[in-house]
């Protein structure tokens, strides 16, 4: 049986790689299936080479998306689509939307043209639940011990790509807007509370 794919999208800082594992480790004790916890960009051995041109060397923001979109592309044919096709619940630190918001509505990659590009390599593929984790750009930035060059895109920057993901929350019923401010304990449970009531959906939808 087909599993879920769940992502987990905010800006910088606002702790996406802290709630991701957190989640991964109450999947693996309470729900009784594998689960893998992966990420954007560089989740493959080809993402992790694109990975480290994309956090150090200045580009354009064309180019910047299109490697996005090639780490992207490999993460879904090697990693994702196998795994939930095998039954193991996948959840990335990252996906199709950080594209939208940082690309597109940071930096201003026509919406288009990123769809368009996005069409091609997922075939249809999209999260099953989304999880944005909302902070404001202050809060995110503060808790960042060393940005890399994305980050140091500045203040004005990250909250056009935090107002880009509550606009884009607003188009789809797979996300779920998680206030990242409050004790890590907190935000957590948000998430687990809301993980279980979309995991009951889902175990209907597919007795369809
Ligand atoms: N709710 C919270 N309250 C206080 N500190 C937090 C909270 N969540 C995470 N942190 C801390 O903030 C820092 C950034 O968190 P984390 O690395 O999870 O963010 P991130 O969204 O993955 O960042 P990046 O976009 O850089 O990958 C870490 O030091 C983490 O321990
Ligand atoms: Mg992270």
């Amino acid at each position: 049986m087909r599993e879920m794919f769940i992502t987990i999208e905010g800006i910088d800082g606002c702790g996406k790689s802290t709630q991701a594992l957190i989640l991964k480790e109450k999947i693996a004790i309470h729900c009784g299936v594998g689960v893998v916890l992966t990420g954007e960009p560089g989740g493959t051995t080809v993402g992790s080479i694109v990975r480290e041109v994309l956090l150090n060397k200045d580009m354009d923001n064309v180019t910047e998306f299109l490697l996005f979109a090639a780490d992207r592309n490999e993460h879904i044919k090697s990693l994702i689509r196998p795994s939930i096709n095998n039954g193991i619940i996948v959840i990335s630190d990252r996906f199709l939307d950080s594209s939208v918001a940082y690309q597109g509505f940071g930096r201003g990659v026509s919406f288009d043209f990123i769809n368009y590009v996005h069409s091609f390599i997922t075939q249809g593929l999209k999260p099953d639940l989304t999880f944005i984790v909302d902070v404001e750009p202050e809060v995110g930035l503060r808790r960042l011990k060393k940005t890399d060059r994305i980050e140091n895109g500045g203040l004005e920057f990250l909250r056009r790509v935090r107002e880009g993901y509550i606009e884009l929350s607003k188009r789809d019923r797979r996300f779920v807007v998680i206030k990242g401010e409050m004790d890590l304990d907190i935000v957590s449970d948000e998430i687990w509370e809301n993980f279980l009531i979309r995991r009951k959906e889902w175990i209907e939808s597919q007795k369809d």
